[in-house]
């Protein structure tokens, strides 16, 4: 078994298995902000990256990814069914999203739970030199940390939580929030994206574990656990460079005539979620349609909606309700040629997505809860020359980063409105300045600040990050 310094433990490998016209297997990379988050910084380290290739059955045997070795975990049927879409996706994720949907409850999602997290932790430890850094990513493998400790009590380990945390009133409806706490803090340093989700966490361990805690550490048997917020970013320098390609350039100015040459562009990019908002934001289009303060000759909505998740019950009726309330607002706005909405399922290719962010003249990000959300981050690093507006809703973790985007209250239709409207009518000048401080905001805050951040605060002697080049 070839064993790594670095290992990246996370639910999903950052690839995904398409068939290529010819009917050939080929990877490709998922949308998601993890995926996006780490894909970048690991490209430049010898490491290990742990995780599910997707599908059942017997794990794949994959080759490198840019220098990344891939070591895959099987998941069964059941395990599919009761960790990915249950636990995971039906009680922690609607949890931890402030409920806007109502979580699930089951002791067989539990169990699963427990099985595979057993399995990523086994996997791990197989793979870990002695001594290595070892980050555990997101909520879908909480127990993680406390189960590797007990098997590797030599390695460093780090857990970060990509999502929000939610408030302890909410947290303490698990049935399971002890053991969950305790899987956590098996950690030496949990990092959340923001402070408010680190004092949640802190006030936690006090009041389930009754340990003494602080915003900064926790004490747990004799140990110290550290934590602290690490906002995720992305790789500001990589999409600038990719926004500012002539082939891209080209392609966003053919989409706009392809569009119908519009005055304004107003563009979302979500996973299939019902925390990203999107049958309010409708909803705010419409009426701002029939209200007659725009009109569908001079703007055009291209809603980019990739389904996610697609055998749990809450995103089959999300996605229903969307392609009815999508159509419903075409055909009642638009006219042969000229939809009200353009609405594409399809992933796309990085270029692409450039294009599209260069075409943007209003980029509606307008979750109702989020980590971070990286795609607000995408489009300000795509507009190089500086124009575009940015709605982005307070309750996304980019919001508390970047104020000069246009901030609304995505629970509050009016407002919502309003600040769509105001971000369709700003003058020139106000969006120049308001985009120029956000770009350099995140080419100082980009993704390798943000590992460079979380390493050095884990490996306190520093080696592992003089080796991966970002000292
Ligand atoms: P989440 O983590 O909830 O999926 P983020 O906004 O943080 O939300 O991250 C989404 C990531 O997925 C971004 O990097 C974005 O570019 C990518 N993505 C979203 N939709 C698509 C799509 N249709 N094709 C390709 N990538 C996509
Ligand atoms: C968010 C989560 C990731 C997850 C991604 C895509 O970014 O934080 O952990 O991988 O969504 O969701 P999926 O269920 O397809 O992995």
């Amino acid at each position: 078994m070839r064993q790594s310094s670095l290992v990246v433990v996370a639910n999903r490998l950052p690839i995904d298995d398409s068939t290529a016209p010819d009917g050939a297997c080929e990877w490709r990379r998922r949308p998601g902000g993890l995926v996006t988050a780490l894909h970048s910084l690991l490209r430049q380290a010898p490491a290990t990256w742990v995780g599910w290739a997707g599908g059942t059955g017997p794990a794949p045997t994959l080759p490198d990814v840019d220098g990344v070795r891939m070591h895959t975990v099987p998941l069964t049927v059941d395990d599919l069914r009761d960790h990915y879409e249950g636990f995971a996706n039906a009680t922690l994720w609607p949890l931890y999203h402030d409920a806007v949907e109502q979580p699930e409850h089951h002791r067989r999602w539990w169990e699963a739970y427990q099985r595979v997290n057993q399995r990523f932790a086994a996997a791990t430890a197989d793979v870990a030199e002695t001594g290595a850094v070892v980050w555990v990513q997101d909520y879908h493998l909480q127990l993680v940390p406390g189960l590797l400790r007990a098997l590797r009590p030599d390695l460093r380990i780090g857990f970060f939580l990509h999502v929000a945390f939610p408030p302890p009133e909410l947290f303490m409806q698990l049935p399971r929030r002890a053991e969950l706490l305790r899987g956590i803090l098996g950690a030496d340093l949990v990092g959340f994206q923001r402070a408010q989700a680190a004092h949640n966490f802190a006030q936690l361990a006090v009041r389930v574990l009754g340990l003494p805690a602080t915003d900064r550490q926790i004490v747990v048997d004799d140990r110290v656990v550290r934590i602290g917020s690490f906002p995720v970013s992305i790789d500001s320098a990589e999409m600038a460079a990719l926004a500012n390609r002539a082939d891209v350039a080209d392609r966003a100015n053919r989409l706009r005539r392809d569009l119908g040459s519009p005055e304004q562009v107003i563009l979302s990019v979500d996973r299939m979620d019902y925390t990203k908002g999107i049958e309010q934001r409708l909803k705010a289009y419409s009426e701002l349609i029939s209200d007659g303060h725009v009109k569908v000759r001079d703007t055009v909505l291209v809603q980019v909606a990739v389904p996610s998740r697609e055998r749990v019950g809450q995103y089959q009726i999300l996605r229903e309700r969307v392609e009815r309330e999508v159509g419903r607002i075409n055909g009642e706005f638009g006219r042969v040629g000229e939809p009200a909405i353009h609405y594409l399922t399809r992933p796309f290719d990085r270029a692409e997505l450039a294009a599209l962010y260069r075409v943007a003249d209003v980029m509606a990000v307008t979750p109702l809860r989020d980590g971070m959300n990286l795609v607000a981050k995408e489009y300000v690093a795509a507009r190089v020359d500086d124009t575009g507006a940015l709605l982005l809703s307070e309750f996304a973790g980019a919001g508390a980063e970047l104020s000069q985007a246009y901030l609304v209250n995505p629970h509050d239709l009016e407002g919502l409105k309003q600040g769509l409207l105001a971000a369709l009518r700003a003058r020139p000048d106000h969006v120049r300045k308001r985009m120029r401080a956000m770009r350099a905001h995140l080419r100082k805050h980009d993704i390798h600040a943000w590992a460079r951040s979380y390493l050095a605060a884990l490996d306190d002697n520093g080696s592992l990050l003089s080796r991966l080049g970002t000292t």
